[in-house]
């Protein structure tokens, strides 16, 4: 599918009469707790006096289409560079990580960064890939366990912010090696990255290790466009969040009263994504009224871009040390294997 037929396909949506699906999500309601989940989610995060909304959202069916679109833009350069990165360095990493270890990796989707590492790898124990959508991981599992027989899969579906059980004996003595590829880490906040990657830091277990991508600070003049694409795939992705909601929700955001936009900020060093209310409006969400004033901003997500003097500083606050870092020439994105020390 083209960039432009996804877009139109996004447009003709807005015409449907959406009368039955909110009676089925009214049903779900009652059913399902990740709904349950993401209604308390959404009215939390619209009640603050700052609007915001988590991330994680941006990704249902659609919202992982679009994603995959942004993959593809010329302005997004995220994901081209880790993957050269990772074709460029990847017999090193395999090196440094050394033989006979398990690789655990956190959202791993369709896995498609992690051919490297498995093509590379010396005698790799098992792969754990934690992913919460269910179908892109046992797609993905099917995919793999073609193109890798012999090789043990040990899929996960689970959020991997929360506390987890892997499907490892905790006495296995092979090495554990997380894998968070994707700058992923940027969408956390500072106290948040710090948790998670202490909780990492737990999993991976004495003398474990994690290869992560970081994306790296640089101009506004390639940071801005990277979130603000000529073609409108990154506003569609974003606004495709108020569609979400009217669906899933029964919520009836006029998706055509917010517009998408996103700024670096610089002092906080991320770029932050808001949807911008373009008029005073009123937005139910079952028995739940939102006001929103002109020009009001309801922000999803944050994206933070690192140094590595900033990014080292954090891996050594949560018991990480930086070991080896892979950038690319005009050092906009890196991939770090980091160790765990002792603390
Ligand atoms: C998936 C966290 C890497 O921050 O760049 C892309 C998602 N948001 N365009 C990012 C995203 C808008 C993203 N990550």
């Amino acid at each position: 599918m083209t960039v432009k037929s996804a877009l139109e396909d996004l447009q003709d949506e807005e015409n449907v009469d959406t009368g039955e699906e909110m009676e089925l999500s009214v049903l779900s309601d009652e059913q399902s707790p990740e709904i349950r989940r993401f209604r308390a989610e959404v009215i939390q995060g619209l009640s603050q006096p700052h609007k915001a909304l988590p991330c994680k959202y941006f990704y249902d069916e659609r919202g992982s289409q679009l994603f995959d679109r942004i993959c593809e833009l010329d302005e997004y350069y995220l994901t081209r560079t880790e993957i050269e990165i990772m074709r460029a360095h990847v017999g090193e990493m395999a090196e440094r990580i050394g033989s006979g270890s398990i690789l655990i990796e956190y959202g791993s989707g369709s896995s498609m960064k992690t051919r490297y590492l498995l093509d590379h790898l010396h005698e790799l124990r098992a792969y754990v890939p934690i992913d919460i959508s269910r179908e892109h991981l046992y797609r993905s599992v099917e995919r793999l366990e073609a193109a890798y027989p012999g090789l043990p899969i040990r899929p996960v579906c689970a959020d991997y912010t929360s506390d987890l059980l892997l499907p490892i004996p905790k006495d296995h003595p092979s090495r554990r090696v997380v894998y968070f590829p994707g700058s992923t880490l940027g969408n956390f906040e500072p106290g948040e990255a710090l948790r998670f990657l202490q909780r990492v830091a737990r999993v991976c277990g004495e003398g474990g290790g994690l290869l992560i991508g970081v994306d790296l600070e640089k101009d506004e003049s390639v940071l801005e466009p990277a979130y603000n694409d000529r073609e409108g795939v990154t506003a569609a992705f974003n606004l495709n969040l108020l569609h979400r909601m009217n669906r899933e929700l029964g919520a009836d955001f006029d998706v055509e009263g917010f517009r998408h936009r996103a700024i670096y900020n610089r002092p906080e060093g991320r770029i932050e994504m808001h949807l911008q209310s373009l008029q005073k409006q009123s937005v139910r969400i079952g028995n739940v009224t939102i006001q929103f004033a002109e020009g009001e901003r309801l922000c999803t997500e944050y994206s933070y871009k690192y140094t590595p003097v900033r990014f080292a500083q954090l891996a050594d606050e949560a018991g990480f040390a930086v070991e080896q870092v892979w950038t690319d020439p005009r050092r906009w994105f890196s991939v770090q294997l980091l160790h765990r020390t002792s603390k």
